[in-house]
């Protein structure tokens, strides 16, 4: 079995201890992932990559405890708002923000990504379920304005050829996939046809 094939499985058992928590989590699996934070190490590669600065609006789609949105108005002086399923973690994420003090720049709601219009976003960013690529890959290539960077991690987007690629060393990936790397895709939206 491959690195990569043995990381999502690991990614999914740990979708599947999520899920038996409870019968309240088994009734909200979420479709799009299990919560697996980002190491912080790699948050700031996603930025990195993606360039993000003070004139950017960043949406995390899926966005946990709101480490990349935080982190990128708090270091970086960006604005966003970040979307997760999990009422629980939306709840941490704007105490976070709160305690932080960057509320004017950040919120975080507490929805489906599905239903959620990204077209305000000059960079988004991902960690999620590789299965549900090629319906994001449509959503995103449908709402984001041409030159939107969309910077993913682990599970890249299919038929879509990325202009940037970095594998990372991170010991804090062993936790959840097994593994000691990070990949990371930059895809910039190509203009409308
Ligand atoms: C792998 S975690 C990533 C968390 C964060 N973006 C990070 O990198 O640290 C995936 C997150 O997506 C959320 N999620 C899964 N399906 C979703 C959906 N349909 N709509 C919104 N959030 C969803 C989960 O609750 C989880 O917090």
């Amino acid at each position: 079995m491959n690195r990569r094939r043995l990381s999502l499985l690991a990614f999914l058992a740990c979708f599947a201890v999520t899920a038996s928590a409870s019968p309240q989590a088994q009734a909200q699996a979420p479709d799009a992932g299990p919560y697996v934070p980002t190491p912080q190490s790699i948050v700031d590669a996603m930025l990195a990559m993606g360039k993000v600065g003070a004139n950017d609006y960043v949406i995390d789609l899926g966005s946990g405890d709101g480490r990349i949105v935080r982190t990128a108005a708090r270091r970086l002086g960006a604005s966003g708002i970040g979307v997760d399923i999990d009422e629980r973690l939306v709840k941490m994420a704007n105490d976070e923000a709160a305690r932080e003090g960057i509320t004017q720049r950040v919120r975080f709601v507490n929805a489906d990504l599905w239903n959620f219009d990204t077209s305000g976003a000059t960079v988004v960013t991902v960690y999620l379920l590789p299965s549900i690529m090629p319906r994001l890959k449509e959503k995103l290539l449908a709402e984001l304005k041409p030159g939107t960077r969309i910077v993913v991690h682990d599970y890249p987007m299919p038929d879509w050829k990325h202009e940037d690629y970095q594998a990372l060393r991170e010991p804090l990936k062993v936790q959840a996939h097994g593994l000691d790397t990070a990949y990371l895709y930059l895809y910039v939206v190509p203009p409308k046809k």
